[in-house]
């Protein structure tokens, strides 16, 4: 299990004159608008953290190109999530926000650590299972997807080798920094053990100390996942069941309305089914806690209404994403203040990525004639 850090101030006291602050990294791949799990999974710890550490927050493109965009709607991605970066109160002048792509040291890592991964533990990984099922269009889980990829002789269902490599390049968007600390939801934690893991069989194939062990962080508490309307457990883009960052009140209100519920507590303090459970949790994270525990104790008392429950917590959820969404309006068509940000971000993160890549260059031997 991944060490959690549960007190900030232990980790980075700047006040106590270090320095050296604690280094973070994280990314979202443009492959649409940020949604209620982007943004309490990720881009909320973003916000928190960028007081207290040298952050380094990318839009992950390399990493959305793995399942083929369209290339105007790619592009158009890219500058939607950097817009709503800002948007959410992500302040260049404190955090480093960049574009994956415009560091071009992190391809050529991408190669150089990719000679140190094995197919095997790429293939076993559950999020390449998944996509993988997905390209070639497979149903059941069975433990036949390995076969199906190999025998697959189809020039359009295929299962490219981006997809598979996925992890390397997200260990070098991580190692490229030497992070500490890397803030992302529940479901990329396997994501990270690799990381760790190959870190360690970097350091320990060339006999050197060079990179640490990036851990998730979550200030203190669980990794959060935010659960989807429609009753399933997760909040997500390809399941089609977002409340979006930039949904208008109308849409929002009508989206929240329509989620999944039951008929209703059947006898005093019976567990609420998942779909009821989850608006809880969603209620958890946007209501004030009274609010919460008026509605925890008229369901058990079996007076709840989901409508008034429902109503409120539209209502909530508009506090949260209202303002950042007249934000985002504000900020997306402004090109030039967007490019400056990103130049700027590109800049800073070279100048990282650069003496990384010179380091492991060195190390592995690709030294050049000198
Ligand atoms: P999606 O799942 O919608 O495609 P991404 O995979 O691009 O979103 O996720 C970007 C970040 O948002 C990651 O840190 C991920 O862990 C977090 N995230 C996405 N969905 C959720 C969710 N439902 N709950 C918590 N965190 C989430
Ligand atoms: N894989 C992450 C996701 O799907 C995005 C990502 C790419 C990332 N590189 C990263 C997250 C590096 C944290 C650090 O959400």
């Amino acid at each position: 299990m991944a060490e959690i850090i549960t007190d900030l101030k232990e980790i980075s006291n700047p006040s106590a004159g270090d320095d050296a602050k604690k280094i973070v990294v994280s990314g979202i791949r443009s492959t649409g608008n940020l949604h209620l799990g982007n943004y309490y999974g990720a881009l909320s710890k973003f916000l928190r953290m960028q007081d207290d550490f040298d952050c380094r927050f990318f839009i992950a493109d390399l990493h959305a190109l793995t399942t083929n965009p369209d290339p105007n709607q790619l592009h158009a991605s890219v500058k939607n999530i950097l817009a709503e970066y800002l948007a959410a109160g992500l302040d260049p002048d404190k955090a480093t926000l960049y574009v994956q792509s415009d560091v071009p040291e992190i391809a050529e890592m991408y190669l150089l650590l990719n000679m140190h991964v094995g197919i095997g533990e790429l293939m076993r990984t559950a999020s390449f299972k998944d996509k993988a099922r997905k390209a070639l269009g497979l149903t059941g889980d069975g433990e036949e997807i390995e076969k199906e990829i190999i025998g697959n002789q189809s020039s359009q269902a295929r299962v490219n080798a981006g997809l598979l490599t996925y992890p390397t390049l997200m260990a070098v968007d991580i190692l490229i920094h030497k992070a500490d600390f890397v803030p992302v939801g529940k479901d990329q934690e396997q994501h990270l053990e690799l990381t760790r893991r190959f870190a360690r069989r970097f350091n320990s194939f060339y006999g050197v100390d060079y990179f640490g062990e990036p851990v998730n962080f979550n200030f203190g508490g669980e990794a959060v996942k935010v659960p989807g309307l429609d009753g399933s457990g997760k909040m997500g883009k390809s399941e089609g069941n977002c409340i979006y960052l930039l949904d208008d009140e109308k849409t929002l209100r009508k989206k929240v309305m329509r989620a999944v519920t039951d008929e209703g507590p059947k006898e005093p303090n019976q567990k609420p089914s998942q779909p009821v459970e989850n608006l809880f949790t969603l209620m958890e994270l946007v209501s004030e806690p009274s609010t919460v525990e008026h509605f925890r104790n008229a369901y058990a008392d079996m007076s709840i209404r989901y409508g008034d429950m429902k109503k409120q917590l539209a209502e909530d959820i508009l506090k949260v994403t209202t303002p950042i969404r007249e934000r985002i309006l504000d900020i997306r068509d402004n090109d030039e203040y967007l490019a400056k940000v990103v130049k700027q971000g590109a800049e800073r993160a070279r100048a990282a990525a650069s003496e990384t890549l010179r380091d492991v260059r060195e190390i592995m031997g690709i030294r050049g004639i000198r």
